[in-house]
């Protein structure tokens, strides 16, 4: 049976840097909605193009299309065992979405771990975060800085500073976090699906709470 985990939390809490080091213990597919649009934005495409407009402003993609591209990313062979979703669902059509989908593999989602922390935290976290152009491996200037200044460690290429980490989008994205995505808590606690994880921890000590939340 596949395993579907739902990271759930504001914008710059580690839902990105938790998924890759929990898709890297367990195997299982990191599927990240932002890397998707940033991919499509990248490579020219018409979705790219209409995510960015959104993006650059810190709203929402719409629904519609933004369900369309996780159905057709989720049904790949790489996310037969399940997948690590990081970003999506954030509103609760999404969610519902999700859950229909899943029901159509025979799955459903089983953890959804919200990683929460003070607004403080997030600014600084996504102001000093830079993000690397091939695979979207995130490090913090201070927090988890890269060997060599812009190289990622990973992979060598450029590290770049996200458009939507200028500080007044950060703040429409927390604001739209908490009047669209919020909701989720509810849905899933309501659900027995959260488990809630403190964001405000270092690195190791939020994956540790991670990995014992996914194994039970
Ligand atoms: P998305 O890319 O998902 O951005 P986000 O939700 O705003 O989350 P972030 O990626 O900014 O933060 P994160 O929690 O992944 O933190 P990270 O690990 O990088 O979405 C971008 C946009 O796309 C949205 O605004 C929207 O327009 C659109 N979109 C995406 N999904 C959508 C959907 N489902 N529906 C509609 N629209 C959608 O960490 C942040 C920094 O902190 C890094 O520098 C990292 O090194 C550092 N750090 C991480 N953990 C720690 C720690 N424990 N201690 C110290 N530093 C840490
Ligand atoms: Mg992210």
């Amino acid at each position: 049976m596949a395993t579907y985990i739902v990271m759930l939390g504001p914008p710059g809490v580690g839902k990105g840097t938790q998924a890759k080091i929990l898709a890297e213990k367990t195997g299982l597919a990191h599927v990240s909605s932002g890397d998707l649009f940033r991919d499509n934005i990248k490579n020219q495409t018409e979705l790219g193009q209409l995510a960015q407009s959104f993006m650059n402003k810190g709203e929402l993609v719409p629904d519609d299309v933004t369900i369309a591209m996780i159905r057709e990313r989720i049904a790949r062979p790489d996310c037969q065992a399940g997948a690590i979703l990081d970003g999506f669902p954030r509103t609760p059509a999404q969610a519902d979405a999700l859950k229909q989908m899943l029901a159509g593999f025979g799955g459903d989602v089983d953890y959804v771990p919200f990683i929460n922390a003070d607004d403080e935290v997030l600014v600084s976290r996504l102001s000093g975060r830079w993000t690397c152009r091939a695979n979207g491996h995130v490090f913090h200037a201070t927090f988890n800085p890269p060997q060599k200044t812009g190289v990622c460690d990973l992979d060598g290429s450029e590290l770049y500073q996200r458009d939507d980490d200028k500080v007044e989008t950060v703040i429409r994205r927390i604001q739209v976090y908490s009047e669209q995505t919020a909701p989720l808590i509810k849905y899933y606690r309501e659900a027995g699906k959260l488990i809630e994880i403190d964001g405000a921890q270092p690195i190791e000590h939020v994956t540790a709470a991670l990995m014992k939340a996914v194994s039970k």
